[in-house]
């Protein structure tokens, strides 16, 4: 299979980069329907990031978080035992970050550990990462700390929620000590919800919408596949920007395959997938109404992005299935993809 390569975000980029040239200030959240791209244009950006940051990303999707020791272990690189054996635990910190630049986790060694580990309170982990970055600091350069997947942590306790403790933390590096840049993804619209009305929050924090591609980036991307004019007028009907559907529907013309019937496909699937929450209603797992959610549907029955006066039981349910999205910072609500909306409209139609 050919490798896809990254396309476009012009803006986006423009706007991560101007916040990571002026002093840490605030907390970045980068926020989007799911799939819409925010994990690759994190990765993009730190690739294209020049020597003198130094990254720290974390993407907690694969990690297991049930206490607060696997939240540690997921913050944490750690050294294999072989190599943690022959330096045994002597390196300074000013060694530990001499040789990072981007890092899928923050460096630690033995020594460090005990410490970190110590009694179970994130304030020495936070205590740790601060004397780490002011290192990093010390050596000329900017420290960046980037969490992926960040809801993830929402159920962990350490003698109250483990969040609060990472937002105050984050609150610190940005505002209080102006010493790192922190950027939260998610791709959790019920997370940036609470978020966006966290009275702690305030003023403390700005919003990056990562959206799927709009028509012109998507014409583009499309052409440089080989797409002709009728298969980009199909995928823009079927998969809107969406550019995980876009590479599905790319992947499937590199096969020899027809780009309709493979757009019509996923759209069958989709739909069949919404239905299954009708199934789940007749067996009694869902304590949703029938009638609700086909009301909830209804309103995008000619319209595809709403205003929302207040939020109800049946929405959050519906983007806690991935059905809508909503943007809390404008207070839209719309079907997670164009895929989405048609397939809300075939079950209209049913
Ligand atoms: N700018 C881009 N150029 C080319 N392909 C892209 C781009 N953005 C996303 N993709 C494709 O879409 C897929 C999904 O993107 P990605 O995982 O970054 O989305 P996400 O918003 O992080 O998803 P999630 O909501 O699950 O966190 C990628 O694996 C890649 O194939
Ligand atoms: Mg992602």
């Amino acid at each position: 299979m050919r490798d896809i390569e990254f396309h476009n975000r012009e803006k986006e980029i423009k706007e991560i980069g101007a916040i990571q040239d002026s002093r840490p200030t605030l907390i970045t959240f980068i926020y989007g329907p799911i799939n819409s791209g925010k994990t690759e244009l994190i990765n993009h950006v730190i690739e294209e990031l020049p020597d003198d940051y130094v990254v720290f990303y974390i993407n907690l999707r694969t990690k297991f978080l049930a206490s607060y020791d696997d939240f540690i272990e997921s913050l944490f690189e750690m050294e294999m035992e072989s190599e943690r054996a022959l330096k045994k635990g002597k390196e300074t910190l000013a060694e530990l970050v001499s040789s990072v630049t981007k890092v899928a986790g923050i460096p630690i060694n033995k020594e460090f550990l005990d410490y970190v580990f110590k009694d179970n309170k994130p304030k020495n982990a936070f205590s740790y990462i601060i004397k780490l970055f002011e290192e990093v600091k010390n050596s000329g350069k900017q420290p960046v700390l980037i969490l992926d997947e960040l809801q993830k942590i929402g159920d962990v306790n350490v003698n109250g929620s483990l969040i609060y403790e990472l937002f105050n933390f984050f609150i610190d590096l940005t505002k209080e000590k102006h010493l790192a840049h922190v950027f939260v993804a998610t791709s959790d619209s019920l997370f940036i919800e609470e978020v966006h009305s966290e009275a702690m929050l305030e003023g403390r924090c700005r919003y990056l919408l990562v959206d799927d591609f709009d028509r012109e980036t998507t014409t583009a991307f499309l052409k440089k596949h080989g797409f002709t004019d009728n298969e980009n007028v199909i995928a823009w009907e079927y998969c809107g920007g969406k550019p995980v559907c876009l590479v599905e529907l790319v992947n499937a013309k590199i096969n020899g395959k027809d780009v309709e019937s493979e757009a019509k496909k996923l759209l069958k699937i989709r739909t069949s997938q919404i239905l299954s929450i009708f199934d789940e209603i007749s067996l009694g797992k869902v304590e949703y109404s029938e009638q609700d959610i086909i009301g909830e549907f209804k309103s995008f029955e000619q319209e595809e992005l709403l205003q929302y006066g207040r939020i109800n039981k049946e929405k959050i349910f519906l983007v806690g299935r991935n059905v809508f999205f909503i943007d809390p910072t404008q207070r839209t609500i719309k079907p997670q993809s164009r895929l989405n909306l048609l397939a809300i409209r075939e079950v209209l139609r049913n």
